[in-house]
């Protein structure tokens, strides 16, 4: 927008911006057109690219909040300079095709439905444009009369964002230097025992998603790298069923006679050995043994095989013989023990006789598993997740769940079952899921480790940032067609049958229960959405699923979405107001923000306002992360301080998760993470550290406190800069306090309210402000409320 005054043009801001498709590709914004409705509120159209059949439609009532995006759908491939004008209380939304011809689309007056396209004859002043000089520059656009007042009201929040841009912008890792300030700074903490309410005694969880190969060559222990012989290019430009494998002669991959429709690749073997590389290797330790299998189709032939692990020089680190006779696909096993370890080892299959040998599903196990469950997880990663003693796991995305386009989303009944029948798919983070790890293995874990369910299955439509379809659809893609939701509806409440009902009258719990676990899995929470655009099309979706949901399992908490963003974005402006005149509809709702430390360190008080009426929140995905690449002593220390904000917030915030939890070395799609791994190497970070401590030092009961730097001789407000808060866990009778010092300088904090022992021992967090491996240590000490620079403390009271 830009503004005349005194007689010269001047740019203002940017008013609005494509959120149209993929990231890179789409999200730009061709010939804008803007109409003023009667009440005074602005519809705009624009045109998103040349190859797709729809237009970007808007609506704001002041110029500065726009209702998130919607991509009306059109008859012709391609939907060519819309513009739009009123017409009563509706509105005209004229396009033209590439021959030409002029369309007309009748908008309601919400701009929320369309309806029509005809050819019509338009008057071609339709389309003409007011020019203007901007600094020298000729530029194009439409002019209108705004009052004073309007203008002021754009003119404030470009001067606000301008403001809270700068405070975002502030970093900790130069204080030292910038900030002129004593090397001890005091300060007093009032405890008020009096002042107790009830907090969430699940603040603290995790967020699996399969990224950066957190599943498939990570958490999930299979050694195998496509076993199944399905990779393809969808996953991954240049991939093919033989990816991984390895022979002297090209290796022959048939469809024919199939092990199960779902996994309709196999090898065929002759008497070339066949070789696996694992996942950048196979770690392979001395004295471990390994679970071989693999499922053949010889037509009722002997073959035997020598099934060897080999090592980096060639030599065979375990090795066993495989005798087999399969007149249709059976499966074979053996179990390899290492007498030597090599880090990055291979898998050799040696045929032993000349034959033609169908083989599938090859895989290999290590037999020590997170708690020794078969088709299990990798143990030492398992540990180090269940060591954040998270009061539930999100999964299986992220980004994952909702999927790029709607072919890609995540069906949760594709992934359980025998892992042959399971359906393999690519992953929107540019690789190969097996489903391996799926619905059945990610609720086994929950119960391992004594954590809440919360799947989040997507609300009807893909990932907003999609790639275009071959109709050239891009975004959530129109949403799953309204003739397939109710299958989709009934998809969504098999889970719940499959994880709660009674294998005595329900078909979907007998799977359960045939899979190994008779019990119910007791699900409570069931998420629906990730992130959205809070778009028509997500709406009207998104109550058709809730609805019957709730009707029929009145028990199950229905987390929603409120988009990517934190206030004020549209999305999230939208997803709230939608909540709010929802409320029926969920329990909580999602809320996600990657953001700076500055930007912690400034919205302390962000839930502090939050409606107690209203839904809940769980902080789906967050982390301090801009500038850095990898999780350090800064960015840990605005999680800690946001964190004590959040324990406050208790009473509305009801799950937190930090993301993303996993990152493979050589494989990150993401950074920061929480947690770094190769085949034998775990690193955890400082964002870890943090997580832990508050998780395994939470409660369920928050004390009110005072928190008073005594600063009054300095220029600096430090306040937002130290935190401290008090829960009591009421199953233990803990109680315990966090003190937060994000200063270059020792705090000295006296207390008042409460009485601390004389000498204590404490969980004590610091380092270099730019330290990525500082770790906590317990520590015991006299002076339990002195903290030097950059320390996050738990007491234990
Ligand atoms: O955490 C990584 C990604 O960030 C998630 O997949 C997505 O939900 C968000 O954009």
């Amino acid at each position: 927008m830009a503004v005349l005054e005194d007689n010269a043009w001047t740019d203002l801001r940017q008013l609005c911006s494509s959120d149209y498709g993929t990231w890179g590709v789409e999200k730009k914004m061709y010939h804008p057109s803007l109409c003023r409705a009667a009440d005074g509120s602005w519809r705009l159209v624009f045109q998103v690219n040349d190859r797709s059949p729809l237009f970007a439609a808007a609506y704001s009532r002041d110029l500065v909040t726009w209702r998130p995006q919607d991509y009306p759908r059109v008859s012709s491939p391609q939907c060519l300079k819309p513009v739009v004008q009123s017409a009563g209380n509706a509105f005209q939304v004229c396009y033209q095709s590439a021959d030409g011809a002029v369309h007309r689309v009748n908008a309601d007056a919400e701009f929320r439905h369309f309806i029509g396209d005809e050819v019509v004859n338009a008057d071609a002043r339709l389309w003409q444009r007011d020019t203007v000089i901007i600094r020298g520059e000729q530029r194009i656009g439409q002019i209108f009369s705004i009052s004073d007042a309007e203008l002021q009201v754009v003119r404030q929040d470009a001067r606000l964002q301008a403001q809270k841009g700068a405070l975002t912008g502030e970093r900790m890792h130069d204080d030292a230097q910038k900030l002129s300030i004593p090397s001890v700074i005091n300060a007093t903490l009032t405890v008020l025992p009096q002042q107790e309410k009830t907090i969430s005694d699940k603040l603290i969880g995790i967020f699996f998603e399969d990224i950066s190969y957190a599943a498939d060559g990570g958490l999930y222990a299979e050694l195998i790298q496509n076993r199944d012989f399905e990779y393809s290019a969808k996953d991954h430009r240049g991939w093919n069923a033989t990816t991984a494998w390895h022979s002297c002669r090209p290796i022959e991959i048939d469809t024919k006679h199939p092990l199960h429709p779902n996994n309709p690749h196999y090898a065929i073997l002759a008497l070339d050995t066949l070789w696996n590389e694992g996942w950048d290797g196979i770690a392979v330790e001395k004295g471990k043994k390994y679970d071989f299998s693999m499922f053949v189709f010889a037509g009722g032939q002997k073959q035997d095989f020598l099934i060897q692990l080999v090592g980096q020089q060639g030599q065979v680190l375990a090795q066993s013989k495989l005798r087999t006779r399969a007149s249709d696909w059976q499966q074979f096993s053996t179990v390899l023990t290492a007498k030597a370890s090599d880090e990055k080892a291979r898998l050799a299959i040696i045929p032993l006789k000349a034959a033609h040998v169908g083989i599938d599903m090859i895989s290999l196990f290590p037999q020590e598993t997170f708690m020794n469950r078969k088709n299990g997880l990798r143990k030492d990663l398992a540990q180090v997740i269940a060591d954040l003693h998270p009061k539930f796991v999100r999964f299986p995305g992220g980004c994952m769940s909702h999927g790029q386009g709607l072919e890609n989303i995540y069906h949760w009944n594709h992934t359980v079952g025998p892992l042959e029948s399971r359906v393999p798919d690519f992953n929107i983070w540019n690789y190969h899921q097996t489903r391996g790890l799926g619905f059945f293995e990610y609720f086994q874990f929950c119960e391992d480790i004594g954590a809440e369910p919360l799947p989040v299955l997507a609300a009807g439509v893909p990932c907003q940032n999609s790639a275009n379809n071959a109709e050239g659809i891009g975004g959530q893609q129109g949403g799953i067609p309204m003739t397939d939701m109710p299958a989709y509806i009934d998809e969504i409440c098999h889970l719940i049958e499959w994880a709660n009902g009674d294998p005595a009258t329900s078909e979907w719990a007998r799977m359960r229960a045939a899979a190994g676990h008779p019990k119910p899995f007791n699900l409570k929470y069931l998420g629906l959405g990730n992130e959205d655009i809070i778009s028509t099309v997500f709406e009207e979706r998104y109550e058709m699923l809730c609805k019957p949901i709730r009707e029929r399992y009145p028990d199950i908490k229905i987390c929603g979405t409120v988009g990517p963003f934190h206030s004020p974005s549209a999305d999230y402006m939208e997803g709230w107001d939608f909540t709010k005149k929802h409320p029926d509809l969920q329990y909580m709702v999602d809320e996600h923000y990657y953001e700076s430390t500055g930007w912690f360190m400034h919205n302390r008080d962000y839930y502090d306002h939050y409606d107690r009426s209203a839904a809940k929140v769980y902080l789906g995905e967050w982390a301090a992360s801009t500038n850095v690449k990898r999780p350090n002593v800064e960015t840990a220390l605005a999680e800690a301080l946001y964190l004590t904000d959040i324990e406050r917030n208790g009473d509305v915030v009801e799950m937190t998760s930090y993301a993303p939890m996993l990152s493979k070395d050589g494989h990150s799609n993401w950074n920061p993470d929480m947690i770094y791994f190769s085949n034998t190497h775990i690193r955890t970070t400082p964002a870890y550290e943090i997580q832990r401590l508050f998780s395994v030092y939470g409660g369920d009961r928050y004390i009110s406190s005072e928190f008073k730097v005594q600063s009054s001789k300095l220029d600096v407000d430090l306040s937002h800069r130290v935190g401290a808060s008090v829960v009591r866990n009421s199953k233990t009778g803990k109680c315990y306090l966090k003190l937060v010092n994000a200063l270059p300088a020792t705090l000295n904090i006296s207390v008042e309210g409460i009485t601390l022992p004389a000498t204590v021992k404490c969980q004590q967090f610091t380092g270099a402000i730019d330290d990525q491996k500082a770790k906590a240590v317990e520590i015991e000490t006299s002076e339990p409320t002195t903290l030097p620079p950059y320390t996050f403390r738990v007491i234990e009271l």
